[in-house]
């Protein structure tokens, strides 16, 4: 399990120009970001709010502004990222938790809003078919889970034709290819993508009433899924 191991070290260390990287590396990044507020259902005004892998807040922050008066879960693997949390939503109604996925205990019954940006690739395939009852369970009955992600099998053809995209992306902000090559091994170790229709339907195995893309360009997407 490697990448239990070591995957908090590797964004306490990724949490250094985390954002400015993350536009320069991720495709369609903010556009993904904005896709978890913008997407939310009509006179929605979640109460609880778990943020599933929130690195330095970039989700939080956005809906923040739209829900100020929620509190809020912020859970991650990385001591980094959550102090950088820390620093910036000084006051606000947060509780801070450092974990692994797989060690938190998920509340039933408890959240209006989960959301997860960029966070579930890092699970392989069992694992989101063991997290997603979990986060079926965590929600209250009408509650919401958001993810914006990659979504694309790794052994599937489609994987390897989006690498050369991808390595074109990256290399156009860093022309040295030094950044491309510190991703394509971080892609490599960490990340764990699955097929859209793969986890749609593992959603609705878990329970969910619909799952809904709302925003796509190639691999790189964002869907909603209730309950
Ligand atoms: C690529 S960052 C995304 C951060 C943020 N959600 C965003 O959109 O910018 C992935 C974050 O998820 C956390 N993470 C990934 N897998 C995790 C796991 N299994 N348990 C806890 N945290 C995890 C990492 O530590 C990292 O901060």
């Amino acid at each position: 399990m490697k990448i239990k191991e070591t995957l908090s070290a590797e964004f306490d260390q990724f949490s250094n120009h985390y954002t400015e990287d993350m536009i320069r590396i991720v495709p369609h990044y903010l556009r993904l970001l904005s896709s978890l507020t913008d997407n939310l259902p009509a006179d929605f005004s979640p109460t609880r709010i778990l943020d599933l892998g929130c690195g330095n807040g970039n989700v939080t922050a956005l809906l923040l502004k739209k829900f100020p008066g929620a509190k809020y879960v912020l859970l991650d693997a990385s001591p980094d990222m959550l102090e950088l949390c820390r620093g910036r939503f000084p006051g606000e109604n947060i509780t801070y938790v450092r974990s692994y996925f797989r060690d938190y205990t998920f509340p039933e019954d408890y959240f209006d809003l989960i959301t997860a940006c960029f966070s579930l690739h890092h699970c392989d395939s069992t694992e989101k078919q063991w997290i997603f009852p979990l986060l079926y369970a965590a929600l209250k009955q009408g509650g919401v889970f958001t993810c914006s992600d990659l979504m694309v099998e790794r052994n599937s053809p489609e994987h390897k034709a989006l690498i050369g995209d991808w390595e074109a992306f990256v290399n156009a902000s860093y022309p040295d290819g030094e950044k491309w090559a510190w991703l394509a091994e971080h892609h490599e170790v960490y990340d764990r993508p699955d097929a859209y229709a793969d986890q749609k339907s593992w959603l609705l195995d878990a329970g969910f009433s619909y799952v809904d893309a709302r925003w796509r360009e190639d691999h790189w997407m964002h869907f909603i899924a209730g309950k």
